[in-house]
């Protein structure tokens, strides 16, 4: 399997776990740390809508808890293909290794 199926898979898996019942739209996301371990989220929605977290962001979290400290890829899954939202663009950055570049994968649900 590719690098990117991989963490492709790991989003998808979250996804089937996200709570977005007032959107409807369900994302997953996974990044791989610096020691190429996979960490993955999902958006997890709330009836204020403004306290939601997205599935980037979640899954970073998940990455600092569990001892990661750079991201080198990041996958993520929804419906359509969308691509991380300005928010969580910027928190990726903050882990992103300086003056070196990281992918960003989008799928749809099918991983395509
Ligand atoms: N969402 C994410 O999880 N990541 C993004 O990059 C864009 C938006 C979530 C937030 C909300 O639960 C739903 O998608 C609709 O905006």
């Amino acid at each position: 399997m590719s690098n990117r199926e991989t963490l492709v898979n790991a989003a998808m898996e979250a996804r089937e776990r996200a709570y977005a019942p007032y959107s409807g739209y369900k994302v997953g996301a996974a990044v791989r740390d610096g020691e190429g371990r996979i960490h993955a989220g999902c958006n997890v929605e709330n009836i204020s809508y403004g306290l939601t977290i997205c599935a980037e962001r979640s899954a970073l979290s998940r990455m600092v808890a569990g001892g990661g400290t750079q991201i080198t890829e990041v996958a993520v899954v929804t419906a359509d293909g969308g691509a991380p939202c300005g928010a969580c663009r910027q928190v990726l950055l903050e882990f992103a290794p300086q003056a070196s570049e990281v992918t960003v994968h989008v799928a749809n649900a099918d991983g395509g």
